[in-house]
């Protein structure tokens, strides 16, 4: 898909990897609309590029993504383009301590329920458009699960295999389905100061949205490019070292 001439939804676009997509997609001369849910977080975005639009909205719960829908495409008829990117991180050992299912409930919500029922709503829409694309944000661990964040882990390689569903349920529709597959990225993910290990954001960016532009539909950086091209037995080896270290 080209970053240029299109109306783009970015869920979470108010910090990190959203908003340096969203950003990318603003110089490329889209027009851009982000949502998340501090109201605060979405201004200090709009204050740094007012041609952005912002809308509050909580993705976990059913009636804002049915709202998003109906105010997005009212807004902007031309919208095109949906990136599934709102996702949040919990580092948790269920074995060692029992939670409320809710807060279990909550990330597989945000992380996988929420991008699937988007795309549900918002195909019928994008399907009447001349080209049209949904974006989805996976990760690296998709490929490769991190015991310190299982749930997570699960509702990426979950997100991973229903994006290429989609792929081939839309393949002779205009309808494109990418996916983007960070690594490790230095962004506020999980609380702050949790990823300053990772890939630098404007780098990162730069990258995968570049190869996003040149057509490519399944784009990683750095350690996630690897793990997505790599053998069954690459990935055991990677995960039980990433496990082993990290544990
Ligand atoms: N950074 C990494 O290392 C890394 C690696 C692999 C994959 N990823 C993925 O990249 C995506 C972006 O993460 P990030 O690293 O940029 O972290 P981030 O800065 O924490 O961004 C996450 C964004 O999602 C929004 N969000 C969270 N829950 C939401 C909800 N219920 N409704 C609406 N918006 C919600 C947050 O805004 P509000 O809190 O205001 O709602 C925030 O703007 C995520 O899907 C993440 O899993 C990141």
């Amino acid at each position: 898909m080209k970053l240029a001439g299109n109306t783009v939804l970015v869920t979470g676009g108010a910090s990190g990897i959203g908003l340096a997509m969203a950003e990318r997609f603003l110089q490329a001369g889209s027009t851009v609309i982000i949502c998340g849910r501090r109201q605060d977080k979405l201004q200090e975005a709009q204050q740094k590029h007012p041609a952005l639009h912002t809308r509050v909205c909580d993705v976990a719960v059913e009636a804002d993504r049915v709202a998003l829908l109906e105010w997005a495409t009212t807004t902007f008829p031309q919208l095109n383009v949906l990136v599934n990117n709102a996702g949040i991180q919990r580092r948790i050992n269920p074995v060692a301590q029992q939670e409320d299912w809710r807060e279990t409930q909550q990330e597989i919500t945000i992380n996988l329920g929420a991008p699937i029922h988007l795309c549900h709503l918002f195909i019928p829409h994008l399907k009447e458009q001349p080209t049209a694309a949904i974006v989805n944000v996976t990760s690296g661990l998709a490929f490769t699960p991190a015991a310190f964040a299982p749930i997570y882990c699960a509702t990426k390689a979950a997100l991973h295999s229903y994006t290429m569903s989609l792929r081939y349920l839309l393949a002779k529709t205009n309808v494109e389905v990418v996916e983007i597959v960070p690594p490790a990225v230095n962004t506020d993910l999980g609380g702050a100061g949790l990823h300053t290990f990772g890939a630098d954001l404007n780098e990162f960016t730069n990258s995968v949205m570049e190869r996003v532009d040149q057509g490519e539909l399944e784009v990683g950086f750095g350690s996630s490019e690897e793990r997505r091209n790599a053998s069954r037995a690459e990935n055991d080896a990677f995960s039980a070292q990433m496990n082993a270290r990290l544990s």
